[in-house]
């Protein structure tokens, strides 16, 4: 077990990577706060987190609101009494269509954005960092994007945010290392999960075919990743495997930007 009776919190836990990274961590011993907006799913999760014989909650809370924030690390002191690891992974894509120009995204919708894949982040390690500063150790693992430095489509609040998580990882990886605190991030490519809902909501099931077709052809390893992809890279930086590394990026991208080969 490499995260035995540790205290995960799993922010955007409810489906998708999150999940993934909620029942991966269980398995290893870890239990689960999951914090989420969709509870539904959320106590799907704990579902699965209990099937691994690990204890976990459920918490209701959007990551852009720093009362509920403050809420959600109260509970899980109050149950577990520590956090152990702290995942930023709670997200959402850019909705409007293949590609929003940044001379017509409405300033409501760039904040809107920016605020739950930067501004979360940063308000979750605000609560955290203090309770592990004064345990003498923790872990942050931040997810970014590839589109953050290989942008497939134009979103740029999206993409400028997920840039945003590395600069926030670089710095808080330099400021809390000498706190026996890591803070590493995770760079997914695409990876099969609801994120992608939106996008293909409006498209006939032909589109939707030819769609995951295109995005399955798009690395050299010529797959789309899944949420346990990630979960591994996660379980990597969560436990003593990753004990000297810090402000590092794990791309799990299948190879991209490497474009495949023929040969
Ligand atoms: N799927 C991909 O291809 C991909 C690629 C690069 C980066 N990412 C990033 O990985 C992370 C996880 O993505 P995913 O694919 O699992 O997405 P997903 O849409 O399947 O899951 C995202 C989760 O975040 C939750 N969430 C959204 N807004 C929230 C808020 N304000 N407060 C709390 N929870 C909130 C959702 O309810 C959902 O459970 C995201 O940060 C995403 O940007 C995903």
């Amino acid at each position: 077990m490499l995260l035995e009776n540790k205290v995960a919190i799993v922010t955007g836990g409810s489906k998708g990577i999150g999940r993934g990274i909620a029942v991966k961590f269980a398995m290893e011993g870890c239990d689960v706060v999951i914090a989420d907006v969709d509870l539904k799913e959320s106590e799907e999760t704990l579902n699965e987190v209990k099937k691994m014989g690990r204890d976990g909650l459920v918490v209701a809370c959007d990551i852009t609101n720093s009362d509920k924030v403050r809420e959600l690390v109260k509970a899980t002191v109050t149950k577990f009494g520590k956090v152990d690891i702290l995942v930023n992974n709670a997200g959402m894509g850019a909705n409007a269509g293949p590609t929003t120009s940044v001379a017509t995204i409405p300033e409501d919708e760039w904040d809107k954005v920016v605020a739950i894949n930067l501004k979360g982040a940063f308000l979750c390690c605000k609560e955290v960092v203090p309770l592990m500063k004064e345990k003498g150790n923790g872990i942050i693992i931040n997810l970014s994007s590839l589109g953050a430095v290989h942008p497939p489509g134009v979103h740029p609040h999206y993409h400028a945010a997920k840039a945003g998580i590395l600069g926030l990882t670089y710095d808080m990886a330099r400021e809390l290392g000498p706190s026996n605190i890591r803070v590493n991030a995770i760079m997914p490519g695409p990876i099969r999960t609801p994120f992608y809902d939106p996008i293909v909501k409006d498209m006939s099931d032909e589109e939707k075919a030819a769609f995951f077709d295109m995005l399955n052809n798009l690395a050299p390893l010529r797959r789309m990743g899944t949420p346990e992809d990630i979960a591994g890279a996660a379980l990597f930086l969560a436990s003593e495997l990753s004990a000297f590394v810090t402000g590092a990026v794990i791309p799990v991208t299948g190879g991209l930007p490497l474009q495949p080969s023929n040969h």
